[in-house]
């Protein structure tokens, strides 16, 4: 979808919104799938309202970007726009044992960034890749920490009822995945509350996740990390395993060799491909198991 009415351009650029066309989202997208279309940046918070308001008037829809890592998206020229808080310079603020975090900021650097400040706490989301915004609208999770168990405040935009709002932690549900928060919620920033603890320690605790990661995990290739939830008291990797599918491929979309639950795009995958892809594993869970894996991963495809 391409914004290229004069007058929406001039307001687009009065709210600070910096608007690339034509943006790709496979290069957007850890997966490295996706077509392409208008990226709008917002570079202020309290934009949001105009800017929302300008899309609707002129029947414009949208999505809304976190760090593309947990995300497979269609191809070809796509229905909607996307929109994406631009990263701040200083997006970590510690105060006392509470750290005030921009949505946009990264994930594992505000984990480090913490650490140095001798905050705690997080040692096992170290390897999650995205933004803090991103992993708090899943509740991510690894290593026994997920990061609604740090939060104190969480800011956003409840884009239904067009208004900024502030909700407390005990506020907010936070399970394995997901969270009470609306699809449309735009995730602003966050009061994590961790402990003091010293860096050292904090430092050991976090290579002990990286090693453990690094052993188990397709690091370096494209992927979106897990692409099932976990059923209860099962795990989607090795029952994926244990019907010998690591490796099984539709085009580039394959079954990654290291674990079960990593579906690589190997080069030039497809959307259909990793949808493909993603069925076939689907069905013969749940035709030798009886289990229904739903999607970890969040698919775009409308
Ligand atoms: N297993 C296999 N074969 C495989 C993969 C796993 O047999 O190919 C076995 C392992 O040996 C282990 C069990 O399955 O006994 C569980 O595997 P693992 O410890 O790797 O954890 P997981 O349940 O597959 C979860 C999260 C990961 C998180 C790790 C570490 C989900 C869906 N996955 O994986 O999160 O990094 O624990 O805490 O909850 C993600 O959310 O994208 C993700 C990767």
């Amino acid at each position: 979808m391409r914004i290229d009415d004069p007058k929406l351009l001039a307001a687009l650029a009065a709210l600070d919104v910096e608007l690339q066309h034509g943006a790709s989202l496979a290069e957007l997208t850890r997966l490295g799938i996706g077509g392409t279309t208008d990226l709008l940046r917002i570079g202020r918070h309290e934009s949001i309202a105009d800017l929302l308001n300008l899309l609707d008037h002129a029947a414009i829809p949208h999505k809304f970007l976190g760090g593309g890592s947990n995300l497979l998206v269609i191809d070809g020229e796509l229905p909607f726009v996307i929109l994406q808080l631009t990263k701040l310079d200083a997006d970590v603020i510690i105060e006392g044992n509470v750290a005030h975090v921009d949505a946009a900021a990264d994930l594992g650097r505000t984990v480090t960034f913490c650490a140095k400040n001798n905050l705690g706490g997080m040692e096992g989301l170290i390897g999650v890749p995205g933004t803090v915004g991103g992993a708090l609208r899943m509740n991510a999770g690894a290593y026994g920490i997920q990061i609604g168990s740090c939060v104190r405040e969480v800011k956003l935009y409840r884009a239904a009822r067009r208004e900024m709002e502030i909700l407390k932690g005990d506020q907010i549900s936070f399970e394995y995945r997901h969270t009470s928060f609306a699809p449309d919620d735009m995730m602003l920033s966050v009061k994590l509350e961790l402990p003091s603890k010293p860096y050292q320690e904090i430092l050991q605790g976090i290579r002990l996740c990286n090693e453990k990661r690094r052993s188990s995990q397709p690091l370096g290739q494209k992927s979106a990390g897990c692409i099932f939830k976990n059923p209860p008291g099962a795990s989607a990797g090795r029952m994926i395993d244990e019907l010998s599918l690591k490796g099984f491929s539709v085009g580039d979309a394959h079954v990654s060799d290291r674990h079960a639950n990593f579906f690589i795009n190997a080069g030039r995958a497809s959307a259909a491909d990793m949808l493909g892809l993603i069925a076939h594993v689907r069905e013969r869970v749940r035709s030798a198991y009886g289990v229904a894996l739903e999607n970890e991963v969040v698919v775009w495809n409308d």
